[in-house]
């Protein structure tokens, strides 16, 4: 069976690199023997079992499968994805097997380099139609035990919003979290350029009459200082209740279990989703904090008991026995100039191999 040449590994790393990652920074090295691309962990294993940092590694890592298996298909090529870890290698999570003439192209390939996130304050409509609403369900059906939910009807927008509002308030107000959200931003790049890892400011949606007051709010000291006058409650409304409660559909991606194969299960549907929206001329952006937050061993990274608590039920209400793995808001806008950039592709590489 022929082999696929190395012009065409390189396009399929390539997109699989193109797929989003919580705060655009994979983590990971890929290893090619023969028929084989084996994903390994630059941190050298999986985060804590059942908190959210875990969940946020393996919703990246199933985007990053699913373009990887989009783009194979480009030259027919199939793939199989085996979650691992081996216990001789913690640190390899997944060998993906290559095999050439068994896949029928997927026209999303082409949709791969175009899809960013958007965070613009006003997403317009038009609503999407019966039609397109029914690719998505598609979309997230292609993997077992997701499903899709939208929260367009007011009571539920409005229930669900006040549990996202609560967990995005609370990335300004504690400590642990703005450290996690404030340095996964590149201040050092400025507000017009773009960079290969980390989130360029220009691309946060943030208006140009804030951006001082933004950009100040790193120092912990000074957020903490304008949380007692109630800034991490103004920065929940701009960053999460305003956009959301005006965009044309609100989305939630479920899943009826969390172990760590239906976590990326889940992480590929959404990205697929993520594609077929951008076909559509759409754009979205995620919001899971809602969410993750909630996982059970959230508060031992970090997260009030309380809040997760609250979380907790809050969901129980909305979902019953499924759990929310993905919040995004979802309509169209024009894209800022400033995107995500990437590393190169070598700087993903190890071993001797010839892309
Ligand atoms: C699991 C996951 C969680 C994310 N969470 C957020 C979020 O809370 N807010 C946000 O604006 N973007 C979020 N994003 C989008 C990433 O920041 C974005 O994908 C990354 O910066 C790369 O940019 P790109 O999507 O334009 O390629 C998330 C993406 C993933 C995959």
């Amino acid at each position: 069976m022929e082999q696929p040449t190395p012009e065409q590994l390189r396009f399929v790393l390539e997109s699989a690199i193109l797929a989003p990652s919580a705060d655009n920074h994979h983590r990971v090295r890929f290893t090619v023997s023969g028929d084989s691309i084996g994903v390994r962990l630059v941190d050298r294993r999986l985060p804590l079992e059942g908190g959210y940092k875990r969940v946020l590694l393996l919703l990246s890592l199933g985007a990053l499968v699913e373009n990887l298996t989009i783009a194979a298909s480009r030259f027919a090529i199939a793939t199989e994805a085996l979650l691992l870890p081996d216990p001789a290698h913690p640190d390899v999570v997944l060998k993906i097997r290559l095999r050439p003439q068994a896949a029928e192209v997927d026209p999303l390939w082409s949709m791969i380099p175009l899809r960013h996130t958007n965070r613009a304050l006003i997403f317009r409509g038009p609503a999407m139609s019966n039609e397109q609403r029914a690719e998505l369900a598609v979309a997230v059906g292609t993997r077992p035990g997701n499903e899709l939910i939208w929260l367009d009807e007011t009571e539920s927008r409005r229930q669900v919003l006040r549990l996202m509002r609560c967990a995005e308030t609370e990335r300004f107000r504690n400590p642990l979290l703005h450290e996690e959200l404030f340095s996964a931003i590149r201040f050092d790049v400025g507000w017009q350029k773009s960079c290969t890892e980390g989130l360029p400011p220009g691309s946060l949606g943030v208006e140009a009459a804030l951006r001082i007051f933004f950009a100040a709010l790193r120092h912990w000291s000074l957020a903490r200082l304008a949380n007692i006058f109630g800034a991490h409650h103004l920065l929940g409304v701009r960053s999460c209740f305003l956009p959301c409660r005006l965009a044309p559909h609100l989305g939630l991606l479920a899943t009826r279990r969390t172990d760590d194969q239906s976590v990326i299960n889940a992480g590929r549907s959404f990205q697929r989703l993520w594609l077929v929206v951008t076909a559509h001329g759409r754009v979205l952006q995620p919001m899971p904090a809602s969410a993750l937050y909630a996982f059970p061993a959230a508060s031992e990274e970090g997260i009030p008991a309380a809040l997760q608590r609250h979380l907790v039920e809050g969901w129980k209400k909305v979902l019953g026995d499924s759990f929310p793995l993905m919040l995004f808001r979802l309509g169209s806008a024009t894209q800022s100039p400033v995107v995500s950039g990437r590393r190169p592709l070598t700087d993903y590489l190890e071993g001797a191999w010839g892309v």
